[in-house]
């Protein structure tokens, strides 16, 4: 208890990061990691498999940049640090040991960065309309560029709709219908690969695409996706990860996501 009080008070935050609870949710997201490392095995291993095999493709391993790294659960920081010289980590936040780490490998880059663009504009949103109207505007720009041998799109994608739908729903007052939210999901994710695509190396996403809740006798009870076109990309693996298995999240339901790996 006295350790994460010191993590909440010691680890960097910028006031957007504090001001929507990216700290709060890192330090669950490792909590449930510790919880449910056993089940989540087959996932992280599979992480790890579409990074060692695209990195073992590349001309050169000099440079890697992981966009949404987190905690590193999938692509440990020792299996960065001993293929590529440079290490290159973005997220809104980053874990206090990764600032630590920082100061001691110089080979190590923090970049802290909202990827969206879109979350000092969230108090300005008054409706759905204003949403969508967000989310066509950054579609045509360019919100990041990196340039490396490797650059990672680390279990993001699903992510960066969810500040702006929940700001939305908040201030209108209502729950979105879900194909509401679908057309703003389909359209954050879109151009989050827009962006990755134009970035300068090889790039390598994975994120989850498809979630799936089973009742206590394993039966399917519903099953969630949007659409997101992955042209110009070339699919890689797809594999299950068990999230939350029975009674992680509910003692009803599991929660189970299909998860894809692309290249391009
Ligand atoms: C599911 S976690 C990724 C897991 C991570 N790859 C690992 O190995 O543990 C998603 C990450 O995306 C980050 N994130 C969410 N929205 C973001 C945004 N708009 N810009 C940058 N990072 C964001 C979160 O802070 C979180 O660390």
């Amino acid at each position: 208890m006295l350790l994460e009080s010191l993590e909440f008070l010691l680890t960097p935050t910028t006031p957007l990061a504090r001001k929507y609870g990216f700290l709060y949710s890192s330090i669950s997201l490792r909590h449930r990691y510790q919880r449910q490392k056993k089940s989540w095995l087959p996932h992280l291993k599979n992480c790890q498999d579409v990074f060692l095999e695209t990195a073992r493709s590349l001309p050169q391993r000099k440079s890697v940049v992981v966009m949404g790294s987190a905690h590193l659960h999938e692509i440990p920081l020792h299996l960065l640090m001993d293929n590529f010289d440079q290490v290159t980590l973005v997220d809104v936040i980053h874990p206090l040991k990764h600032h630590l780490q920082s100061k001691r490998y110089s080979r190590l880059k923090l970049v802290t960065l909202d990827l969206t663009t879109a979350l000092d504009k969230l108090q300005d949103l008054n409706s759905l309309e204003d949403l969508n109207n967000l989310a066509k505007k950054l579609a045509g720009e360019q919100l990041f560029h990196f340039e490396a041998d490797l650059i990672v799109s680390a279990n993001l994608l699903s992510q960066l709709a969810l500040l702006p739908l929940d700001a939305v729903e908040k201030k209108i007052k209502r729950n979105l219908e879900l194909s509401e939210k679908d057309v703003i999901c389909t359209q954050f994710a879109e151009t989050h690969l827009k962006n990755l695509k134009a970035c300068t190396g090889t790039k390598l996403i994975y994120s989850d695409r498809e979630v799936i809740y089973r009742d206590k006798n394993g039966e399917v009870i519903y099953t969630g996706h949007y659409p997101v076109n992955f042209a110009g990309y070339q699919k890689l693996k797809e594999w299950n990860w068990m999230l939350a298995p029975l009674k992680e999240a509910s003692k009803d339901y599991s929660i189970e996501m299909k998860i894809e790996a692309y290249k391009s």
